[in-house]
């Protein structure tokens, strides 16, 4: 199989980076509540638990190319997280296939890869490990990161108390301390105030420029019209258009005025 850098060589405007063949997710739900974790599991186990499958995703075609900003819009529940957590391997297709042709920094729902109980420079650490990088890669970024976040003066505190926009910072700052290959992105711009966001803008048209993939999702229209190349539009787990942005967000928006 020809390596990425071969592919770049033959044909610099056609590289795909993320590569998704007929995917698709089944979610199972169970159907009655159960008090307490202990009883589920006695019930898991004695086979006494009901479910519900429910398809969030269902035949997803996708191909992201090196280079793009490609954007995913839909409504709440409509299957965009679920499409970013199979790309970040978060998840299994229950069927398809996924295909990354490099390293990903996602930064997916909000706290998702953070732990609560732990400091904001912990987690620093935690998450770079995660990102596959050492110790001694994570002390030369972590002044830059706790620069970039702004997050000073809480970072030796557990980020169980740190707001929405807090969260959101450290985990853009520690998702983006390196140059990624393929940034992924699930909201995160709309939690940040105007200011962070700016920032945030500014930090990936550099990683663009540097040749960098970025899917990001959003709820914000004017943002995804800006910053992306194409958009798709994700309805009911099947992806319903794929195209110009300001095409895209109009067929969306005019369906769901
Ligand atoms: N772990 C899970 N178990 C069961 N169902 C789930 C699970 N995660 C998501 N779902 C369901 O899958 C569907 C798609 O969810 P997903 O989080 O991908 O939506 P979304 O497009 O990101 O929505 P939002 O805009 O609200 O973030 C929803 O109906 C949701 O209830
Ligand atoms: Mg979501």
């Amino acid at each position: 199989m020809p390596t990425v850098s071969d592919q770049n060589l033959a044909a610099k405007e056609f590289v795909p980076m993320i590569q998704l063949e007929n995917v698709s997710v089944r979610y199972r739900v169970p159907t009655e509540r159960i008090g307490t974790f202990k009883e589920f599991a006695i019930r898991l186990i004695q086979r006494k638990v009901n479910f519900r499958y429910f398809w969030a995703l269902d035949g997803i075609n996708l191909t992201v190319k090196k280079g793009e900003v490609f954007g995913l819009i839909g409504n709440n529940g409509a299957g965009k997280s679920t499409t970013l957590k199979v790309i970040s391997r978060v998840l299994g297709p229950t069927k398809g296939r996924v295909r990354v042709y490099g390293k990903i920094a996602p930064l997916l729902e909000l706290g998702a890869g953070f732990h609560s109980e732990l400091t904001g420079r912990e987690n620093i650490y935690l998450n770079g490990a995660l990102l596959g990088y050492g110790h001694e890669q994570m002390n030369r970024v972590f002044q830059n990161i706790v620069d970039f976040s702004e997050l000073g003066p809480f970072i030796d505190a557990p980020i169980r108390t740190y707001s929405s926009g807090m969260y959101a910072r450290l985990g853009f700052s520690v998702a983006t301390a390196h140059q990624p290959e393929i940034l992924i992105l699930d909201e995160i711009l709309s939690v940040g105030d105007e200011a962070f966001q700016a920032k945030c803008r500014d930090r990936m048209r550099d990683f663009r420029e540097n040749g960098a993939t970025i899917l990001m999702v959003s709820h914000g229209m004017k943002t995804m019209e800006e910053m992306c190349d194409r958009v798709g539009w994700i309805d009911h787990g099947k992806l319903r258009m794929i195209g110009e942005p300001a095409e895209v967000v109009a067929a969306y928006r005019q369906e769901n005025s």
